[in-house]
């Protein structure tokens, strides 16, 4: 099949080796990037232009000052655009990360006391938890293989009619990768005259966004993005709503930046997005996720689109080959474009965690093993019942995390090439005949380590 696109190169430490524990070297093969990205060569690249020039946001009369405020402010036009919204109507808010964002929305949004925000079981704990502890939460179920249940949610839009105060929903599951049709709910959700959220944290690296105008019905009201998932991993995110319901209200942080006067009696607030950025920017995180948005559009996201496309069909037809592996989710290659590059399994009789680990420690493969964030989506994946999900959380409270039910997690990024998928798999069928070294689990941790082994303490910090 070949690669049909190759950026390597564009990222940053690519070609590193790591150790195996047999002692030898080999290349690092990041298949998690589902959790977190590397860094592009873009983004260094503009992090280092930018520095030698970086002094106070918003706040200096001096050249560095007006000249690093300029560059910020470029930076919201660039995310602006990378999500296809309008700067007359909507503002870019710069926060932590997509988690804090949506947190932020959370405390922002004028919820009356009887209204429900309506969620779905597919979401990241970030898109779920916030929203708990504002409203009643109905959750849309999903189908048995983990797709967002569309019927659900009609029925869920036309019960709470009226009275919603958000649609919260993932635009990409970071579990099963699945990808949820947000215009197409999007226009359900404005016929029912409420609004909608898209947890866009595992869709920007993968998909293009495009918020369109906001009389489109099909119009995507909020976004929320997290830099360090698309290859910025400089601290910053941001939520991208319509600068109307901005206006009004305290920020959940208040402080430096976020105010026109204050007198010892009165505090006038100032304007989107300022009143929501507390404190002096993280300027070096704005202008990375900039950068990097620039890039990704420049690469263009419909041949990121297409080439994961044509990865996840290629591991999928080579999956199917190896002995006692589960896969979750969609199975058939030939409907890869379903999902986004995220493929969740299990090898029969082997535990998750010791999977996860002999991957690394004996492939030099990098993925994440577990629940992802996302627990009740697991639990409904794993087709676990109440009765056994109560079991094990009560085993976890108890210090014990042996037991812990999970899967192993493969996540590609625009620069996993063919080669990766072959090291993963050829990884994977050693595992299935049981052919490692021997592992010990720590009950406290849930993770497995190879008997007498101590990973060497890293020497960033010695000179
Ligand atoms: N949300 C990240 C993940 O799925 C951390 O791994």
């Amino acid at each position: 099949m070949g690669n049909t696109l190759d950026l390597r190169r564009r990222i940053v430490g690519w070609e590193r080796k790591v150790p195996l524990l047999d002692g030898r070297k080999v290349r690092y093969v990041n298949l998690d990037n589902a959790a977190t990205t590397p860094a592009l060569v873009d983004v260094v690249e503009a992090v280092n232009d930018f520095l030698p020039f970086y002094a106070s946001i918003h706040r200096g009369a001096g050249f560095k000052s007006r000249w690093s405020t300029s560059v910020f402010e470029q930076a919201r036009e660039i995310v602006a655009k990378f999500v296809g919204a309008n700067l007359r109507h909507d503002t870019v808010i710069f926060g932590l990360n997509a988690t804090g964002a949506i947190n932020k929305l959370s405390y922002r949004l004028c919820l009356p006391r009887d209204f429900v925000v309506i969620s779905t079981l597919l979401e990241h704990h970030s898109n779920d938890l916030p929203w708990r502890r504002r409203a009643q939460v109905v959750r849309v179920g999903a189908t048995p293989d983990g797709r967002l249940d569309e019927e659900d949610f009609d029925r869920q839009l036309k019960k709470y009619a009226g009275r919603i105060g958000l649609v919260a929903v993932t635009g990409a599951s970071n579990v099963t990768g699945y990808l949820t049709p947000v215009h197409r709910l999007a226009r359900k959700v404005h016929e029912a005259g409420a609004e909608i959220l898209v947890d866009a944290a595992q869709l920007a690296p993968h998909r293009p966004i495009d918020m369109k105008p906001a009389y489109d019905p099909e119009h995507l009201d909020y976004v929320v993005l997290s830099a360090h998932k698309m290859y910025a991993p400089f601290g910053s995110g941001v939520l991208v709503g319509p600068k109307a319901a901005f206006l009004c209200g305290d920020p959940e942080y208040c402080g430096g930046g976020t105010v026109q006067a204050v007198t010892t009696e009165h505090v006038d607030w100032a304007d989107p997005p300022d009143r929501d950025e507390a404190g002096t920017p993280n300027a070096v995180g704005a202008i990375a996720m900039a950068a990097a948005a620039k890039a990704l559009m420049e690469i263009g996201m419909d041949k990121i689109a297409a080439h994961e496309e044509q990865l996840v069909r290629y591991a999928l037809h080579k999956l199917r080959k190896v002995r006692g592996v589960r896969l979750y989710g969609q199975t058939d290659p030939d409907k890869a474009h379903e999902r986004v590059g995220v493929i969740p399994f299990n090898i029969e009789g082997v535990h998750h965690a010791l999977v996860a680990a002999v991957l690394g420690y004996e492939g030099g493969i990098g993925v994440r093993n577990g629940c992802f964030c996302a627990h009740p989506y697991a639990v409904h994946l794993l087709g676990l019942s109440r009765a056994e999900a109560e079991g094990w959380r009560t085993r976890v409270l108890s210090g014990d995390r042996s037991a812990l039910p999970g899967m192993v997690r493969a996540s590609f990024g625009c620069y996993t090439c063919e080669e990766d998928v072959d090291r993963w798999v050829e990884a994977l069928e050693r595992i299935a005949h049981k052919d490692f070294a021997r592992y010990e689990l720590n009950p406290a941790t849930g993770e497995f380590s190879p008997v007498g082994f101590e990973d060497p303490r890293p020497t960033l910090f010695v000179h």
